[in-house]
């Protein structure tokens, strides 16, 4: 790429370079799924609308951090190239040590204002951008969405994410208190740290802790209580967080030629999750699909939202065939395959129970495939399944299968996909099946352990490392070392490192065995 934009000026001082918070506090580079463009695609592959193909898309990331979101995307996606760009310089220098780190080359990060994108950057297939748009003052977004505009290919699509109303107002009540008690406060830890405190004030001493207010104020203290503080910093005690209706947010797309094209939790854009005479309420007052998801906001109380959009001279439909059911790739969605303690059966019956009506559940408990649909994405778990490859597994298991059967499966994947109780993919990562004789982690997350606990997987999801043998470890599992010398590097800690002389008694082959074995479950490691 030719750089013909105006760079951040860094003959600054360190005071005034370090007046960008996200330099005095880096947020945590994170692997956010939803914004993978394998799952932004899935999007008009439901549709069956043309997209850019993800293997070889150009894909451009705007207020990327630390670049760990696409830097994760470029390692799966290696024939596709990802430019990055932010306006924190610790974050983008930290993101340009992993690149020369992991040797990963399909990537470039810039440091960079959003300001100055302009058509030296060429054209993109997509453009990310992640919890930036409701964080930056006015101008800038009208910015992100001309890039959008300008630079997006014909068939191109932008994601934005955005903090949503109504459900952000109440939030935006406890932001508000907590901006107030620390406005005299300069230090930028202490400011988190009184924050917080004001909070607790508030919700040990409520006048009513069970009304409706006090309820909500546990519940916010709950959250934050495992948010970071640097996570607490930017949402709650920076100068902007402008949250918007999801009709305010479609209104401005209109003078950048931009157009709603649907929202990354597919199963958020209908409204079969509400009872029979809310569905034809909703259907009643609904002329289209913008009303229809605003007034689903209302019901669902919604704060945050990933959407799509597209250049506004393409034709969209919205009907969901059967057809791309059957060209695409499935998982179970992570909360049933992640609980070591269900079995297929149990989640079988929790399926049948939470979606479907009594008297299907007995029609359904009784046809075979369905059962042997869930078994096959449960033991290929964290495998993505093909769809023919789930037909061929219920066929080795079904007597007289037929053609009629593949369209039934294809028919429940939709249903299932409808009920958020599955994820579709369109392509397969390199996911290891089984712990090697030599078994290697993801570059990427050997890369992470580095400097932080969380560590991304093939599912561009994270995975928290507690524990400290586990994080030390990690670097070695490189497809180099067999379990027995990855051993004997673990002993080597403890003798190297006399504080780890406490917790020796925790360590052993065991447990090394438990740690490749939670990161085979977890999608960490790579075939
Ligand atoms: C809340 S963080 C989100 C980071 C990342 N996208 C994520 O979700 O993990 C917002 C990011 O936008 C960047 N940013 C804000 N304004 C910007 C601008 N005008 N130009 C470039 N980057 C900007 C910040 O530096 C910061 O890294």
């Amino acid at each position: 790429m030719k750089k013909r934009y105006r760079v951040i000026d860094t003959t600054d001082s360190h005071e005034q370079k370090m007046d960008n918070p996200y330099d005095r506090i880096p947020y945590l580079g994170r692997s956010h799924q939803q914004t993978h463009i394998e799952k932004i695609a899935c999007i008009p592959f439901l549709f069956d609308i043309p997209f850019p193909d993800v293997h070889h898309a150009r894909v451009l990331e705007l207020g990327c951090g630390d670049g760990s979101n696409i830097l994760n995307m470029a390692y799966s996606l290696p024939n596709a190239t990802f430019v990055g760009i932010d306006g924190s310089e610790v974050q983008i220098t930290r993101g340009q040590e992993s690149i020369s780190i992991t040797g990963i080359s399909n990537l470039e990060l810039f440091h960079c204002d959003l300001l100055d994108v302009d058509s030296s950057f060429g054209t993109f297939d997509y453009i990310i951008c992640h919890g930036v748009y409701s964080w930056v003052p006015s101008h800038v977004r009208k910015t992100i969405l001309q890039i959008c505009s300008q630079r997006l290919s014909t068939n191109g699509i932008a994601y934005i994410s955005y903090n949503a109303l109504p459900g952000w107002r109440m939030y935006s009540m406890v932001r508000e208190m907590m901006r107030y008690h620390v406005r005299h406060i300069r230090e930028d830890h202490k400011k988190t740290e009184q924050s917080i405190a004001m909070l607790q004030f508030v919700g040990q001493h409520l006048v009513d802790p069970v009304d409706s207010y006090g309820a909500f104020i546990r519940e916010t203290m709950e959250h934050l209580s495992h948010s970071t503080s640097e996570y607490i910093f930017h949402e709650y005690l920076e100068e902007n967080n402008q949250a918007f209706y999801f009709h305010e947010f479609i209104d401005s797309l209109e003078e950048h030629n931009l157009q709603y094209l649907g929202n990354t939790d597919f199963n958020t854009m209908n409204n079969l999750h509400f009872p029979e005479e809310t569905q034809n309420i909703l259907d009643e007052i609904s002329n289209n699909i913008h009303n229809l998801e605003q007034y689903m906001d209302f019901l669902r109380c919604r704060r945050f939202r990933c959407d799509l959009l597209t250049h506004n001279n393409r034709e969209l439909a919205r009907e969901v065939t059967l057809n791309p059911f059957t060209k695409g790739y499935f998982t179970l969605s992570a909360f049933h395959a992640q609980d070591e303690n269900l079995t297929p059966k149990d989640i079988f019956e929790d399926i049948l129970e939470n979606i479907f009506i009594e008297s299907q559940q007995k029609a359904l408990k009784d046809i075979p495939i369905f059962a042997h649909t869930i078994q096959s994405l449960f033991e290929h778990w964290p495998q993505y399944v093909h769809f023919d490859d789930i037909c061929s597994y219920v066929q080795n298991r079904t007597m007289d299968f037929s053609q009629g059967d593949k369209v039934e499966i294809a028919a429940l994947l939709q249903t299932l996909l409808l009920r958020n109780t599955i994820d579709l993919h369109l392509f397969q990562p390199k996911i290891a099946t089984e712990v090697s004789h030599r078994p290697c982690a993801s570059l990427v997350a050997r890369a992470q352990i580095r400097y932080q606990f969380s560590i991304s997987n093939q599912h561009h999801t994270m995975v928290a490392l507690k524990d400290i043998w586990m994080r030390k470890i990690l670097p070695y599992i490189d497809g180099k070392h067999t379990f027995e010398e990855l051993f004997s590097i673990m002993q080597g800690f403890v003798h190297e490192d006399p504080s780890l002389h406490e917790q020796e008694a925790s360590f052993h082959k065991a447990k090394l065995r438990e740690f490749l074995s939670i990161l085979l479950q977890k999608g960490v490691l790579v075939s």
